[in-house]
């Protein structure tokens, strides 16, 4: 009889690569860790210099909002390397070295998201100190820096189903999936106003294709939850429920801000919302058709990277310019 050995951080009594079966390379998680290290990126690759001649040429107008997506990202960015450490340590709590392997990839590539913004503002000449473009939006402040560290954050002291489900939903659903999504929506309204801005529609891409597997990693973990225990399909909505208001807050206080004037580049909120909460829709609908199902069966089953992969065609047919 084989003993039960733990590996998880500071409790290690076994190693889950010498177990019988090893890794399994058929399971989501690592296939999302497969394809995450065979697309590979430099942020520092990317050639920024028309960009510079791009802004300098904006209407102060333009540039403002330009300057504010771009500042929502860049904190965002940084916001979610640094809070998505807690959900590392709470895959090896549980004794899943394949979540724990792909969240790695995950959080160096949002390290590398932070990167690539920076760079850009660097090369574009917007190195003042930048914290008035978000402080004066509340949404904006209540999601990065209240409820997206309490969320993860709840994981260090308890990482139970129904706070991985919280922090989840609040991750990959609501930052990932509803805010970062509508940001790109609106870069592509951006760049595509007059073909400017090359550099960055390079990042915008190439973040789309990675955010496009952490999402997939979202809906699975929700998926996993809700089919061990249909209670905590409950726990997904309720959390939607409290979130979707303030992250829609973020999204109109910018248009706000020009308070009845046109925002620039045709950028309209209510085709930016109507984006959002049709893919926020479909990826719950994706959770919600686990309740009932067998756990065994989720691990393997590649619904959720399909659904992004079928937005992602979508998008190239809708957008502009096809930035994710
Ligand atoms: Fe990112
Ligand atoms: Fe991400």
């Amino acid at each position: 009889m084989t003993e039960k050995r733990s590996i998880e951080h500071g409790r290690r009594t076994g190693f889950a690569t010498l177990q019988r079966g090893g890794l399994n390379f058929d399971s989501l998680p690592m296939r999302l860790f497969s394809k995450g290290n065979a697309r590979h990126w430099n942020p520092a690759d990317i050639d920024f210099t028309q960009d510079a001649r791009d802004i300098a040429e904006m209407t102060e107008h333009e540039r403002w909002w330009t300057c504010s997506l771009a500042t929502q990202f860049m904190a965002g960015e940084e916001s979610v390397t640094q809070d998505l450490q807690p959900f590392v340590a709470a895959m090896a709590a549980e004794g899943r070295i394949a979540d724990e392997m792909y969240l790695t990839q995950f959080v160096f590539e949002e390290a590398r998201h932070t990167e690539a913004f920076r760079r850009w503002f660097d090369a574009v000449g917007l190195t003042e100190d930048l914290h008035s473009y978000i402080e004066t939006n509340p949404h904006y402040m209540e999601i990065f820096t209240r409820q997206l560290p309490d969320s993860l954050y709840a994981l260090a002291a308890d990482p139970s189903p129904r706070n991985q489900i919280r922090a989840s939903v609040t991750y990959n659903h609501i930052v990932e999936g509803t805010l970062a999504l509508t940001g790109y929506f609106t870069w592509a309204k951006v760049c595509s106003s007059r073909g400017i801005l090359p550099g960055m529609q390079q990042v915008i891409k190439l973040i789309g294709d990675d955010e496009r597997r952490h999402m997939a990693w979202g809906t699975f973990t929700c998926r996993r939850h809700v089919a061990a225990d249909d209670s905590l399909w409950d726990v997904v909505d309720e959390r939607m429920q409290e979130l979707l208001v303030p992250a829609m807050g973020v999204v109109t206080h910018t248009f706000e801000e020009f308070e009845g004037e046109e925002p620039p580049f045709s950028v309209d909120l209510d085709e930016l919302a109507e984006y959002a909460m049709d893919k926020v829709g479909r990826r719950l609908g994706a959770i919600e058709s686990a309740r009932g199902a067998d756990v065994r069966s989720i691990d393997v089953d590649a619904s959720p990277e399909q659904l992004e992969e079928r937005f992602h065609a979508e998008d190239l047919a809708l957008l502009p310019v096809p930035v994710a």
